[in-house]
């Protein structure tokens, strides 16, 4: 840094495990001309690492405060969140953000009030951790057509599912590491459930495709209703299951969304992303196949995306939602369908299942464990009753591609050659 040259005032909102991690981070690089001057907490009484005088109580103050040259806004409150960040960028002020729950819900409103108001958002610690992947799918391949973006994109829930396969835990305790570890979410539902890598499923989307997704129009399962006998059916096919968000480009030219389970094989990638690492496949048209893999959760490496923010905020950067233009339409659920794999220890609860998702009785099957079923399904039968499906336990995954139930029909003239 020049001497004479001021540090980046930065006001740092919120300092739970991603707020210390990246502050730890700054703290082992003095010399990168960034300072926290001001550090904002909801909760006066909790026990923190720093002395009680280097908080205010009051994030507001630090939305008033002209002297700060940037905002950090970490904290878990998707609503305050959006309050705070959509002041600032009001106020025409730099913010980087983490919250992903946020972006999902407020994406176009949050680009619209950067190009009313000359402000900067950027939020690379919203998605897959500290791996570069809005970056790399704004800036890098911001005008190649992809065809498809896929991955593991919650730390957490991978985290469960690597102990449960590799160690043989039980659901419970390896869920209570992950917590411990600080991967979880506050409400470690979000992780379980799928919500949390349907909303960074939704961010991306955004940057890959232009496309702004209602995310609650994306279907989430997730892997409460998961066991023992899963894991086994998995691997006595030479597969593990992973939960994987795909954003895929259809035959018909539009875009669909879904997250959800997945028997994975050894010839993919995610296939060895274990613990709480992240990792996703990008299909590029003329670039090909490529893979990203990174922490995906962990005040380090979080706390190290935010920093890459700040100083990309510092060079001036902007994300360039370059495909926004010329976006294609979003088929989410109508005309798809999937393969999946079902089971519920009550023989009776499945068999219901089945009339639900409008799959015959004879599909049900059995092995050491039980029964499951396997069949075809359409994704607007799971969608319908997801929450049914995640009330009664019941663990669903996806055995293949999303698919169009009707053929698409070539407007081509070549019939006609
Ligand atoms: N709870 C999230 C996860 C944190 O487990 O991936 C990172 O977004």
């Amino acid at each position: 840094m020049d001497a004479d040259k001021q540090p980046l005032r930065i006001g740092l909102v919120g300092f739970g495990c991603v707020g210390q991690g990246f502050y730890d981070i700054l703290q082992q690089q003095p010399n990168l001309g960034l300072r926290v001057t001001r550090i904002a907490v909801k909760n006066p009484t909790k026990p923190r690492t720093l002395p009680a005088e280097r908080f205010s109580y009051h994030a507001d103050e630090l939305l008033a405060d002209p002297e700060l040259d940037l905002l950090v806004e970490v904290i878990d409150d998707p609503a305050e969140a959006f309050r705070l960040v959509s002041t600032a960028l009001r106020q025409g002020r730099r913010v980087v953000t983490a919250n992903k729950a946020m972006l999902a819900r407020h994406l176009p409103e949050l680009v619209q009030l950067q190009a009313t108001f000359g402000g900067t958002l950027l939020y690379e610690a919203a998605v897959c951790g500290s791996i570069p992947v809005i970056r790399t799918l704004d800036a890098y391949f911001s005008h190649e057509p992809l065809r498809s973006v896929s991955g593991i994109f919650n730390g957490s829930s991978n985290y469960v599912l690597t102990r449960m396969s590799e160690e043989g835990s039980d659901y419970a305790p390896a869920l209570a590491e992950a917590q411990a570890l600080g991967f979880a979410e506050t409400d470690p539902a979000l992780d379980m459930g799928a919500f949390d890598p349907r909303s960074k499923a939704v961010i991306l989307a955004a940057h890959a495709y232009g496309v702004f997704l209602n995310t609650e129009e994306v279907l989430n399962l997730g892997i409460e209703g998961i066991g023992a006998a899963d894991i086994a059916y998995a691997a006595a096919l030479g597969q593990k299951i992973k939960v994987v968000a795909a954003l895929e480009r259809l035959t018909n030219g539009r875009v669909t969304a879904l997250v959800t389970p997945q028997l994975v094989g050894p010839e993919s990638p995610l296939y060895a992303v274990e613990r709480e690492f992240n990792g996703v496949v990008l299909e590029a048209e003329y670039a090909g196949t490529q893979f990203l893999q990174g922490r995906g959760a962990g005040g380090h490496p979080t706390g190290s995306a935010v920093l890459a923010d700040v100083l990309a905020v510092q060079r001036g950067t902007h994300y360039g939602y370059a495909k926004q233009d010329t976006a294609p339409e979003a088929q989410l659920l109508e005309e798809l369908e999937v393969e999946v794999y079902l089971r519920h220890a009550d023989e009776g609860v499945l068999r219901e299942v089945l009339t639900w998702l409008e799959l015959p009785a004879d599909a049900i099957q059995h092995d050491g464990y039980g029964p499951y079923a396997t069949g075809v399904v359409a994704l607007q039968q799971l969608f319908a009753w997801r929450k049914e499906l995640r009330q009664n336990g019941v663990f669903v995954a996806r055995q293949g591609a999303v698919r169009l139930t009707a053929p698409v029909v070539q407007e081509a003239a070549s019939a006609w050659a």
